[in-house]
């Protein structure tokens, strides 16, 4: 699998919009099929603008560059057409809020039918009676116990966790090979949260299905994904696989995130400080690193250079400091 094209890339992408805004500025990301692949970073980070440049949803304002391929297909300059055959049936999206994802006008089975019948034309009409079973059946698998009972429910008669597992039900209907699920758990809570990543692991495990998980919860993505990616101003500052990203944490902002989640298990010698301050505007410019203000690491040759992308194997960072340089036992900085 490893010598055949990626599933997903980007190259170099960028999104910009009129009046200076850069939400993207040089992302790179890379999927195989069957990979679980989480993207960490604050609010404002360029998660979701990720997530919409692969499903071709960016608002019409936005200028791209770079490039986005899906299985070895350029996607760029593509007709909505081509798009629309693409979405929902090979790439899925989820989102936060399931209530308003849901038609609140519909019933759980309608939905459901929709969603299956987008993929095949003569499902609405040839085969209505089996669609019923079909919807069942994508309720059992989502989890849900006496799915005959949830049909005729409308979306405002479901819990949060039952509607996001009808959205999931949804998304799976035409069996894609890449789900995006971005913050699908945020507006959950912690048990009907732990539920849903489940849930998702689960069905992207027997189904082999791709997954690009958008969270801001480091925790979170260790939970689900195989790699983790961190973005930072609309780019990745560090990527490597989600165990050693949690346990060794190379870019000061990694560890910034773990700070701020301290019941981890972090490593016992580093320095850890959350970060104060926000994501700086998609307008800012950058003559150096676009963390240098807020990090605490930084030297005085972040606030003027671009930070080299540093790779070693599935490991990367975009920091010119050496790894320890500034952080765990070193006496250089002082807190
Ligand atoms: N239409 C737009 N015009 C200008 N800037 C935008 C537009 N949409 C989003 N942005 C900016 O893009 C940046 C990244 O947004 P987003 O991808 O939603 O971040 P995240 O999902 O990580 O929170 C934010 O700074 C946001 O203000
Ligand atoms: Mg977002």
């Amino acid at each position: 699998m490893s010598s055949a094209s990626p599933l997903l890339e980007l190259r170099d992408w960028r999104v910009s919009f009129p009046g200076g805004a850069q939400v993207l500025r040089g992302m790179n990301l890379q999927l195989r099929s069957g990979e679980r692949v989480a993207l960490v970073g604050e609010s404002g980070s360029g998660k979701s603008m990720t997530g919409l440049s692969i499903l071709g949803l960016l608002p019409d304002s936005a200028v791209t560059s770079g490039m986005l391929s899906w299985k070895g297909e350029s996607c760029e300059r593509r007709s909505e057409s081509w798009w629309r055959e693409r979405r929902g049936r090979e790439i899925a999206m989820i989102f936060q809020d399931p209530i308003s994802s849901l038609n609140p006008a519909y019933s759980v089975e309608w939905q459901l039918r929709e969603a299956l019948g987008r993929g095949d034309p003569e499902e609405s009409s040839s085969r209505v009676g089996s669609s019923r079973e079909r919807a069942l059946e994508l309720l059992r698998q989502v989890g849900v116990t006496a799915p005959e009972s949830r049909l005729s429910q409308f979306p405002h008669q479901l819990s949060g966790g039952m509607c996001q597992r009808v959205m999931i039900a949804q998304a799976l209907a035409m069996r894609p090979q890449l789900l995006i699920a971005d913050e699908p758990t945020t507006a959950l809570d912690a048990t009907v949260q732990m539920q849903v990543l489940e849930l998702l692991y689960r069905v992207s495990e027997t189904r082999q299905m791709a997954m690009l998980f958008v969270t801001h919860d480091l925790a979170v993505a260790s939970r689900i994904a195989d790699r983790i990616l961190v973005m930072y101003a609309g780019q990745v500052v560090e990527q490597g696989s989600a165990r050693e990203v949690l346990r060794t944490p190379q870019h000061p902002y990694t560890r910034a995130l773990l700070a701020a989640r301290p019941h981890l298990d972090t490593p016992p010698r580093s320095r850890l400080a959350p970060l104060e301050g926000v994501v700086p505007p998609a307008t800012s410019e950058f003559p150096g690193c676009a963390l240098a203000d807020r990090c605490r690491e930084s030297i005085e040759a972040c606030h003027r250079e671009r930070p080299p992308w540093k790779v070693n194997g599935e490991r990367g960072r975009l920091c010119m400091l050496d790894v320890g340089e500034r952080s765990g036992s070193s006496a250089g900085c002082q807190s």
